[in-house]
């Protein structure tokens, strides 16, 4: 969703906003703008609709723009149509504060009718002005410094943010308050960065301190401040954080999705190596999770959105046959506001990349509330789910910055399995000697990953054959059903063409009837106990016209009498299947979107971290 860059140091601001900028641009977005002061002189704002190319011209890629304090932001429009208008810094009358913003601000209409009346004027439609004069009202009214002003603004608004702000009377720093929305701060020896994502300063800087939920900050050259919502100064620790420039970049290839999917060998490994030690002792003490906790162990709820939300799919077929436990897995989005039943002896796991997505974040505050003992499963190290979770489960997949997840998707399925296999061990459903057949197995995923990939040329080819299709279905049972259900998600999120998943059997109780001549059905056959069942579901769909490809693992060659096309992938226990076919439903999604011309990467209206309900 919408991004923020913030640069105070000894160099011209303006470049490196837009340059960190573009490395937000994966997060969605469809405005842009930047804000910079130099020194006394009055703050210049320049903005555009669209890319942020629009940007970089209308400022000659910055170099037009003295100054080396500013601000910048990539808006994802919430209130308000995309528009120049619309896009961020938002300004007071007298330009004076001038501030971005991400998050909603729940109650910004009281906010406006309050700050009409006192002879405000609004030329936008968002809600980022109203907060922005608001903070102007009380600066000017009180005469109170920027601290005190931020703080009796986050008293007044209800909602989420983060935001960046100039003060006229400061030029030379940045204000920044956070609730509820991702914020880090960047500090090299010279400047001072903020950023709503890691990849937007890794080029400059790896040190960052984590600033809380309602604390403010104040950014010097070369210093920053922390304040509390009392206005009290407060310490906070630097952490450094390990994803290097590199991983940001594309290496080569021609899209991020694509150098993703590549990834996926090195994001498995090392997500296992990460828990998995030589002795095949899987070793969750850094979680947390000690062995008499998973014993005691009654239920367990997942909550996620998207293909975390898939990934827990695949994770209730796992844990429920390994370690007998009840699994329910449940779209975040609708757990928060169900008023959900759970056994007091039960864990809420939270499965998010980016461990900011709002519904997961109010999932896990749910279960809190109810005093459930929660875990996420997290990729960002120090993002919101993983320091408001009792227990947290990093995954290694390293910065992700294609908005359709890949190898985010892959590291959360190893997570998973390795809790699976965990559990089932420590409560005796599986013995020593399968425990450490499927840790052994687990541990060739990454090679059978890289043999999965290998096949790409044909699915290039079989892709660009139906690259004006209408519609596309995916069937499946069991764990096929929610792997099918990731390679809808895949297919539709990039190449805009509909597709849907069902539950093979579920077939004949309605969705049959959309079965024409030429309809593209891809049934997924991994589980060998349903193999004949979904097999059967397909040849009633090819009776009804329609073009089949079988997705199956090596071996089950005479697939090859019913599907039209098919894709073997290698063999592996059935419980990690998820981890291979999912590999050709990714490059299948891909081929796709490339084939009928669309941006890859950036999917029309949709965002990587999406960071409101
Ligand atoms: C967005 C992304 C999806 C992702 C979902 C959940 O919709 O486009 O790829 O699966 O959010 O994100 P999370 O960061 O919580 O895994």
């Amino acid at each position: 969703m919408c991004g923020i860059v913030g640069y105070c140091g000894n160099k011209q601001a303006a470049p490196i906003l837009l340059e960190g900028l573009g490395k937000l641009e994966y997060r969605g977005y469809d405005s842009a703008g930047i804000a910079v002061r130099d020194g006394a002189d009055k703050v210049r704002i320049v903005k555009a609709k669209g890319r942020l190319a629009e940007l970089a011209n209308k400022t000659d890629d910055g170099k037009a723009m003295k100054g080396s304090c500013g601000i910048g932001h990539t808006r994802w429009a919430t209130h308000g149509e995309p528009s120049e208008n619309n896009a961020h810094p938002h300004h007071s009358d007298d330009y004076e504060v001038v501030g971005v913003h991400n998050g909603i601000i729940e109650n910004y209409i009281e906010i406006k009718d309050k700050l009409l009346k006192k002879d405000y004027t609004f030329y936008s439609e968002t809600d980022t002005e109203a907060v922005v004069k608001l903070i102007d009202y009380y600066y000017k009214k009180y005469r109170l410094g920027p601290v005190d002003a931020l703080a009796k603004t986050m008293v007044r608004v209800r909602g989420s943010y983060a935001l960046a702000v100039m003060f006229k009377d400061y030029p030379d720093e940045i204000w920044v308050a956070r609730k509820d929305s991702p914020m880090i701060i960047g500090v090299d020896k010279n400047a001072s960065f903020v950023a709503s994502d890691v990849p937007a300063i890794l080029k400059y800087t790896r040190n960052v301190y984590y600033i809380g939920n309602m604390e403010m900050a104040c950014l010097k050259d070369k210093e920053v401040h922390f304040y509390n919502i009392d206005g009290e100064e407060i310490g906070k620790d630097l952490t450094n954080v390990e994803w290097d420039a590199e991983a940001a970049e594309k290496g080569g290839f021609e899209h991020f999705m694509m150098k993703e999917i590549h990834e996926q060998p090195v994001a498995v490994r090392d997500t296992i190596n990460a828990y998995l030690k030589d002795d095949n002792s899987i070793d969750l003490e850094g979680v947390g999770l000690k062995d008499e906790d998973l014993k005691m162990l009654s239920e367990v709820h997942i909550a996620a959105c998207g293909s975390a939300y898939h990934v827990g799919m695949v994770a209730r077929y796992v844990i429920e046959k390994l370690a007998r436990v009840p699994v329910r897995v449940e779209l975040a989005s609708e757990f928060r506001y169900r008023n959900p039943i759970l056994a007091p002896d039960s864990l809420v796991i939270a499965i998010s990349q980016s461990g900011e997505t709002a519904d997961t974040l109010a999932a896990i505050r749910e279960a809190k509330k109810l005093g459930i003992k929660t875990m996420g499963i997290v990729n960002v190290v120090g993002s919101t789910i993983a320091r408001e979770s009792d227990h947290v489960m990093y995954t290694m997949a390293g910065p992700e910055i294609a908005v359709a997840t890949t190898k985010a998707y892959s590291a959360q399925l190893i997570a998973m399995y390795l809790f699976a296999i965990k559990l089932a061990f420590v409560r005796g459903n599986i013995d020593g000697k399968r425990y450490d057949e499927l840790l052994n197995e687990l541990r060739t995923l990454p090679d059978k990953i890289e043999r999965s990939l290998e096949d790409k040329e044909r699915l290039q080819w079989f892709t660009a054959k139906f690259s004006n299709v209408h519609d596309v279905f995916f069937i499946g049972r069991g764990i096929d059903y929610a792997i099918s259900l990731e390679g809808s998600l895949k297919m539709k999120e990039i190449s805009y063409v509909h597709s849907g998943a069902y539950a093979a059997g579920e077939l004949k109780h309605g969705t049959i009837s959309l079965v024409e001549d030429g309809t593209l059905i891809i049934g997924v056959l991994t589980q060998s106990d349903l193999y004949e069942k979904t097999l059967s579901n397909m040849v009633e769909v090819k009776s009804r016209g329609a073009y089949l490809c079988g997705i199956t693992s090596s071996g089950h060659y005479e697939i090859e009498d019913t599907a039209d096309f098919t894709v073997y992938i290698p063999k592996t226990e059935e419980i990690f299947e998820a981890s291979l076919a999912v590999v050709p439903l990714q490059l299948m999604g891909y081929y796709m979107s490339v084939a009928r011309g669309l941006d890859v990467d950036k999917p029309r209206n949709l965002a990587k971290s999406v960071t409101v309900e």
